[in-house]
């Protein structure tokens, strides 16, 4: 069980970021919950918490009905971080003349400059020295409360970082949670364990056991339908699920596998044979290949692909749900990047920039309870919770592959010629990748069959076929991405292998383009 006190209260005042709040915290092995503004004063009595965080939001301060914190938090002797919008709240509600204006935003990468040492500083910044932080705020405090000194500036703000050391109150005007602040995890940490005195040995461990017991509380005797795709994410939720129910009712798990048709060579065996065999969890495995084929006819708009393969997903479980006899739980491996990719990350208008699979369609049709233990973590702790929970390597550590399969690796119509031609491209690419020890450095490798055709010379004769594009990228979470760079001879040797061995293909390119502006799939 958890340590109450060792652990840490986020309060979400409605930024998109603020999960990664609670995964830097997670990073400097310290226990975290978010909770939204709205019941962090319930929150605080239930967590007793070493420490607070206040996030950054939308709102601004200087509009009397904005969110506040709970004033008692600043009374309670307990070390309080406020990040952008939270460092403008503590600026409102410490009292002093404190003057936030809305003039003067600052969106990016900006410098600041560190004018003292600080706690937060400890052993990463020094006075004197200069430093890359992300901003991304309209409003900034003009003037600080009674007790605070400034010990970082910018540019565009003048109370970049705030300290007021002896009641352990931090205020930062950057983001420190995102990767474009480079030292921004290890800020955090200073605050979690130097600030705060956490130990920073919590662990996957840890989550494992109190995600089941939440399982176990959530669900009681009820029954529950896990919905796979065949990746990693909900493999890695419905083995947690199976683990939190296994001793409480036989057969309360069983899981549904909608198998589309589109996924690479050897996969939906794979899933097949772990869930059976291995876990000997009930499983439905639904070959619907034909059904999904059928529909993709004609169909070339990326988001029409993937909103009838969504739809289609849903009917089928819909179908297999009901000869099942229904359930009172729909288990989903959701998770937050799923969540928050529909909106925009950087903040400003949200916008959609891919309907995601697996998020929304299932649970308002079906009228069931969500179980998505894994709704607040990102893919690369989704991977640790899996080897936790004893998955084989091969398939935790297997790259992302999207839900709506090789559809949208296939621009333009997705025709049955040009699934196998990529399943078969496909495979030679990973495998020449594995051979040259290369697929751990890589966060996701994949090809994509376009539909223009080039000309070429094979032997004496001209050939009219279609070209290959390979993309390779790396990448932290999935949110941004880095083409990433074969060693030399790497390309030109495997281009020779896949154009001589696939037929249908002449040409093969390769996709240099970073996220942003490129996403990582070409749909
Ligand atoms: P993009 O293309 O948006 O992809 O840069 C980011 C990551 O998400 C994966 N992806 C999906 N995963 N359902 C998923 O489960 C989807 O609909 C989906 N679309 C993209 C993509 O492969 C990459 O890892």
């Amino acid at each position: 069980m958890i340590d109450h006190q060792q652990n840490i209260l986020i309060v979400d005042f409605g930024s998109q970021v603020t999960q990664l709040i609670a995964r830097r915290v997670r990073e400097a092995g310290v226990y975290s919950e978010v909770v939204p503004f709205q019941s962090a004063d319930a929150a605080f009595d239930r967590l007793r918490p070493a420490g607070i965080i206040l996030s950054g939001g939308p709102a601004s301060v200087t509009v009397d009905s904005s969110p506040r914190a709970p004033q008692r938090f600043f009374n309670a002797g307990v070390p309080v971080l406020g990040i952008c919008y939270g460092q403008q709240l503590m600026g409102v509600q410490l009292g002093g003349d404190v003057c936030v204006s809305g003039d003067g935003g600052e969106f990016g990468e900006a410098f600041v400059e560190v004018t003292r040492p600080c706690a937060l500083f400890d052993g990463l910044w020094a006075p004197g020295e200069r430093h890359q932080v992300w901003m991304s705020h309209g409003d900034k405090v003009d003037s600080i409360p009674p007790g605070f000194v400034p010990v970082a500036t910018s540019t565009g703000a003048p109370y970049a970082v705030v300290a007021d050391e002896a009641r352990r109150f931090y205020g930062v005007q950057f983001h420190p949670e995102v990767v474009h602040t480079p030292d921004g995890g290890r800020l955090i940490a200073n605050f979690a364990r130097h600030v705060c005195g956490l130990a920073g040995d919590w662990t996957m461990a840890e989550f494992r056991a109190a995600k089941t017991a939440e399982i176990r509380a959530q669900v009681g005797g009820a029954r529950v339908i896990c919905g796979l795709s065949g990746g990693v994410d909900s493999a890695v939720a419905a083995v947690l699920i199976h683990e939190a129910l296994r001793d409480t009712g036989p057969e309360q798990l069983t899981c549904v596998f909608v198998d589309h048709g589109l996924m690479r060579a050897g996969e939906a065996d794979e899933v097949v044979s772990l869930f059976r065999g291995h876990y000997n969890i009930p499983l439905v495995h639904v070959d619907a290949g034909e059904r999904f084929l059928a529909g993709l006819a004609g169909v070339t708009d990326p988001e029409a692909k993937r909103k009838f393969i969504g739809r289609t997903f849903i009917d089928v479980f819909d179908e297999e749900a009901r000869k099942l006899g229904g359930a009172d739980f729909l288990a989903q491996g959701t998770l937050y990047p799923d969540v928050i990719e529909s909106v925009s990350f950087t903040g400003g208008p949200s916008v959609t920039i891919k309907s995601h699979h697996n998020v929304g369609g299932l649970p308002e049709r079906m009228a069931m309870a969500l179980v998505e233990p894994l709704r607040e973590l990102f893919k690369d702790e989704v991977r640790v919770l899996g080897r936790e929970l004893g998955l084989p390597e091969a398939f935790v550590g297997r790259h992302p592959f999207p839900g709506p399969g090789l559809a949208i690796r296939i621009p333009g119509e997705v025709t049955r010629e040009a699934c196998d031609i990529l399943r078969r491209a496909d495979a030679i690419y990973l495998d020449e990748i594995r051979a040259a020890g290369l697929y751990d450095a890589i966060w996701q490798a994949f090809a994509v069959l376009l539909p223009v055709r080039s000309v070429g010379v094979m032997g004496d004769g001209r050939t009219y076929e279609r070209v290959l594009a390979l993309r390779a990228v790396t990448s932290v979470d999935g949110m941004t991405a880095q083409a990433f760079e074969f060693p030399g001879g790497f390309l030109s040797r495997l281009t020779t292998r896949l154009v001589n061995e696939v037929r249908g293909i002449n040409r093969v390119v390769y996709d240099h383009t970073s996220k942003p502006p490129g996403t990582i799939e070409w749909e």
